[in-house]
């Protein structure tokens, strides 16, 4: 069973999309662990609830960021991490971090990758564009921000009419998915990184 540990700041509808599934028993995998670094995200509660162990990693100015994250890093490893799931972490990863879960790693950007990458309201830009089409992708995560091999991407049509928040919902729902049947290929081992290309195996 592989082990996960999930990174969150916020609200955590992604965290409870990967919980949901694998309450139904869709993945061979199993969250043992979810890392905050807001005291306060609700994100904290819903894993408490469901009985997932959580620590809060705050990344004040005055504690340096490695630092910080070493010792994320080190919690995981202690708790037999084998996968790292960026589930709306609002914060840069250290190079350090980023290296020792290279490939193991993955993250959920609200935009059809590389449009609007290392925006932190792609979808706000994705209006002000006046693109026709977006959507989310969820990819592995390198030392480039938001520009690691992409492992899947869902496209979301702009309709007239909306606005960040109708248009954030119907990408949120694709993002349920993806993130979640992601999770469930890198524990059944199908997923192998080809240079830029992930390549994905059938079910
Ligand atoms: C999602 O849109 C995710 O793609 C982005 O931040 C949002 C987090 O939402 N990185 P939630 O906390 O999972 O509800």
């Amino acid at each position: 069973m592989l082990r996960v540990g999930v990174l969150a700041s916020g609200r955590g509808s992604n965290l409870q999309a990967i919980l949901r599934w694998q309450r139904a028993g869709l993945l061979r995998a199993q969250v043992v662990l979810v890392i905050c670094n807001h005291a306060d995200a609700p994100a904290l509660d819903l894993a408490g609830q469901q009985g997932v162990e959580t620590h809060i990693c705050l990344l004040q100015k005055r504690v340096h960021r490695e630092a910080v994250q070493m010792q994320m890093s080190r919690l995981l490893a202690e708790r037999g991490v084998g996968l790292v799931v960026l589930a709306g972490y609002d914060r840069i990863l250290a190079p350090g971090f980023v290296q020792q879960w290279a490939g193991k790693m993955m993250n959920v950007h609200p935009s059809l990758l590389p449009s609007f990458a290392g925006s932190l309201h792609p979808q706000a830009d994705a209006l002000r564009h006046g693109v026709k089409v977006t959507g989310c992708t969820v990819h592995f995560v390198d030392e480039n921000v938001d520009g690691g091999p992409i492992i899947s991407q869902a496209a979301v049509a702009v309709l007239h009419g909306d606005d960040s928040e109708s248009l954030s919902a119907r990408i949120l729902e694709q993002e349920h998915r993806l993130l979640p049947a992601a999770i469930r290929a890198y524990a059944d081992g199908r997923l192998r990184i080809d240079g830029r290309t992930v390549v994905t195996r059938g079910e």
